[in-house]
């Protein structure tokens, strides 16, 4: 049986465990935080194995098994090395660490130890990315030429954040998460499935800024707003915008020659893709007002029900990992990938309106898409 252990037992580890329900193949070797009433309280709610230290987690972890570490950002980069420099395979939240030189510092243990090192978001292997996906190569809308995509949640700084509880219980972590800025937090979502189907970029122009200063009373945080245009090595053109104050819009559009796929709901994996072919009536230009559902022809993966803002399956990254493992094939999330990816992240986060444009320094494969999208 392929297993799993889990380091961070806050917010999102219940969302990771209510996922883990979908995949009865995979059990848990061990659970550990160092907060040791939320690790009791989580590992009680879930029946789960708790690890005292670090240490102990990684010995129960076995060498074919894949380390979760579901930490803040800023404790990722010291999690993901231990993990990697303990002989563990890591799965890690986003991003990959918080400066540049710690992701490259990540990907070359995890290359020199043969390691596999893989970093959420994951939606990328979920229906509604790889239905878009096969959309946009068998050229439904034409030759795709430029893309759209959203990422704006609506004025998070006057929601009732303080009272959002995960399933265990643990308090939505509003500081962590306006210290840290929506665009590491969530860039990730869109550049995936833009990298997975468009390849690597090759430069970033992009432009950040904290819009509403002083959300919580104490001092400045992150940029709560940025957009970045990305130029592909293909030759493929995206804008991407990310923010917690514009009103909530996750859509992302694929504007070909011949017509639009959209797709509303980038934390759904059951989001419907429409396409909407251009026409012309009378003397005017305009998509069809009636789009079409695109569907894939067979089943795709289990879903798992909406809680709170995501009905995303937050398995399906670990899971693809744990597959490739025991086939001895490469994973689609691989090290060049999380690290390029985080890479774009942020230079898109740091831009501030210095402006200018960015050359990446890393690359990475187009993913090969899920067998059931082929
Ligand atoms: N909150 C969400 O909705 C959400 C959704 C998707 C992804 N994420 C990502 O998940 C990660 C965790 O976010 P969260 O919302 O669960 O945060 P959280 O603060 O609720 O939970 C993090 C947990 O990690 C523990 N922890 C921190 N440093 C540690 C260390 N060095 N050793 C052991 N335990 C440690 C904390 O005690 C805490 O229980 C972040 O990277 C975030 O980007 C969050």
């Amino acid at each position: 049986m392929p297993r799993i252990s889990i380091i961070g037992c806050g917010f999102v580890a219940d969302l990771y465990l209510r996922s883990l329900q979908s995949f009865p193949d995979i059990s848990v070797a061990g659970v550990y935080d160092h907060d040791p009433e939320r690790l009791r309280v989580f590992c009680t709610h879930w029946n789960l194995p708790s690890c005292d230290t670090l240490d102990a987690l990684l010995a129960a972890t076995p060498l074919d098994g894949l380390v979760l570490n579901l930490t803040n950002p800023g404790a990722h980069y010291d999690i993901n090395k231990a993990c990697l420099l303990a002989g563990r395979h890591v799965y890690s939240e986003k991003p990959l660490a918080m400066e540049l030189d710690q992701a490259k510092d990540l990907h070359r243990i995890a290359g020199e130890t043969g390691l596999m090192l893989a970093s959420a978001p994951c939606s990328v292997l979920g229906e509604a990315a790889q239905t878009l996906g096969h959309a946009i190569r068998n050229q439904v809308c034409g030759t795709p030429r430029l893309v759209y995509a959203e990422l704006d949640d609506g004025f998070i700084p006057q929601a009732a954040y303080k009272k959002w509880l995960s399933e265990s219980g643990a308090p939505w972590p509003y500081q962590d998460e306006f210290e840290v800025g929506c665009t590491l937090e969530h860039a990730g979502y869109y550049l995936t499935w833009l990298i997975s189907w468009f390849g690597p970029v090759r430069s970033v122009t992009a432009a950040s800024a904290e819009c509403l200063p002083d959300k919580t009373g104490t001092g400045p945080t992150a940029p709560d707003f940025a957009t970045a245009t990305l130029f592909f090595d293909s030759g493929m053109v995206a804008r991407l915008t990310c923010s917690i104050l514009a009103p909530h819009d996750h859509s992302i559009r694929v504007i070909g020659d011949k017509g639009v796929l959209k797709l509303n709901r980038a934390w759904d994996n059951d989001a419907p893709v429409r396409y909407a072919r251009r026409l012309t009536l009378r003397r005017r230009l305009m998509e069809h007002p009636l789009p079409r559902r695109i569907r894939l022809p067979g089943p795709t993966h289990p879903k798992v029900k909406r809680w709170g803002a995501a009905a995303m399956n937050f398995m399906l990254g670990p899971a693809e990992m744990l597959d490739a493992l025991a086939k001895g094939r490469p994973s689609r999330l691989s090290a060049d990938f999380a690290l390029h990816m985080t890479e774009v992240t942020l230079a898109m986060s740091s831009a501030g309106d210095s402006g200018g444009a960015v050359k990446m320094t890393t690359t990475c494969e187009r993913m090969e898409p899920m067998v059931w999208a082929q």
